[in-house]
């Protein structure tokens, strides 16, 4: 516990529910309690994370138990935030984040949207327990996977393409049309495949990720690059590869014309004229025919929720003439470190919940048993 914790339950409270010991000093018991602690401990997670935690953290500070704890750990931390909006905004906290985030095994969770401790609404509430449990879970599992066996999966002697982030379509000079995506979530798949031992080569928009290790990267801009791209690597009659998992925010249109100098500002109203970008993920399709190969998986993401979701997937997978259509709802894809979403077939659908990189295993597992 730290000192403010203690404004909010008593240290006997938490002792009473764990039955184990509650430390809040760093000097109570005789030796170097904090690296007694990090040096026992399998993981590490910090709930709530406010956000003085998380600037002490970020400075790599020590002056209590909790942070002398963490600059000494050697496991996994996760960190739960929990704070008002405007403070989880702020860029203070915005680059504590960042920052914390490049710690090598640290990961700081998104906090869930909704009502705060003030009464107003916002992102800033502690994650759900079960996203907690979840995002434990998931970081447990992919420690141990790292220290022992290979994942259940084998892509052995499959070559996998993935793309992900966004894409970037130039106005002119300085302007772009561009979205949101992070490319965390193609990211995670192309490192659960390379686990898996599949050859992975990542067609990437620009995104300020690392490339996973074992992966080959592709940087593409705009959906024509991409496009030029994922002929390349699919080769002659698409032969070869095994799967494409087509996870970039491709975008759907791009301006008629790139001006060559920037374009000045003219008084009234202005237009732009778009014209249609190829559909990358259909144009495989329409060329697969009737083979089932490469096997072919699309990403959907929807503002809408529940069945109308899943319905929206399945208009996706008949239209792109695809295998299966991982769906997912904005609010909960953009940007962020855990997802709720569900692959969805011509005839099932299989739920997924948790951290990307769960979520990025349970995909690769699932187009390794369609492969075999
Ligand atoms: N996709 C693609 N080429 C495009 C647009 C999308 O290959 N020009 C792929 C995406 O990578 C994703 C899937 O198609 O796997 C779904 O993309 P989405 O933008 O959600 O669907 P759209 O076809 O654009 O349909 P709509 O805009 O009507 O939702």
């Amino acid at each position: 516990m730290t000192r403010s914790a203690r404004q909010f339950l008593g240290a006997a409270t938490l002792s009473g529910l764990t039955g184990r010991p509650v430390y809040d000093d760093m000097f109570e018991v005789p030796g170097e309690l904090h690296v007694t602690l990090a040096g026992d401990s399998d993981l590490i997670v910090v709930a709530p994370a406010t956000a003085d935690l998380l600037a002490r953290a970020a400075a790599g500070r020590a002056d209590d138990l909790v942070t002398a704890t963490l600059l000494c750990a050697r496991c996994p931390v996760l960190m739960a935030p929990a704070m008002h909006p405007r403070m989880w905004q702020h860029p203070a906290t915005r680059r504590n984040v960042r920052w914390l985030r490049e710690v090598p095994g640290w990961q700081v969770l998104e906090p869930a949207f909704g009502e705060v401790a003030s009464g107003e609404r916002g992102v800033g509430r502690l994650p759900e327990p079960e996203d907690l449990l979840a995002a434990i879970e998931a970081t447990l599992a992919n420690a141990s996977g790292e220290r022992e066996a290979p994942p259940e999966a084998s892509l052995e002697g499959r070559h996998v393409v993935v793309t992900a982030g966004p894409t970037e379509e130039d106005i002119d000079p300085v302007r772009l049309l561009t979205n949101r995506s992070s490319g965390k979530m193609g990211y995670a798949i192309a490192r659960s495949a390379a686990r898996a031992r599949a050859r992975v080569t990542l067609i990437s928009g620009p995104v300020a990720l690392e490339t996973p290790p074992g992966v080959t990267r592709i940087d593409v801009r705009s959906a024509l690059d991409m496009q030029a791209a994922l002929q390349r690597s699919l080769g002659e009659g698409q032969r070869d590869a095994d799967a494409l998992i087509m996870c970039a925010a491709v975008s759907d249109y791009r301006p008629a014309a790139v001006a060559n100098t920037k374009l000045k500002r003219t008084p009234g109203e202005r237009s732009l004229t778009l014209v249609p970008n190829p559909d990358l993920l259909a144009d495989v399709g329409r060329a697969r025919g009737e083979r089932r190969h490469p096997f072919l998986l699309g990403f959907a993401v929807e503002t809408e929720q529940g069945e109308r979701l899943e319905q929206a997937a399945r208009s996706k997978l008949s239209a792109k003439r695809v295998d299966a259509v991982v769906a997912n709802s904005a609010a909960d894809a953009l940007g962020t470190d855990a997802t709720v979403a569900m692959i969805v077939t011509a005839d099932g659908r299989v739920p997924l919940a948790g951290s990307k990189s769960s979520v990025a295993e349970a995909i690769v597992r699932f187009v390794a048993e369609q492969l075999a």
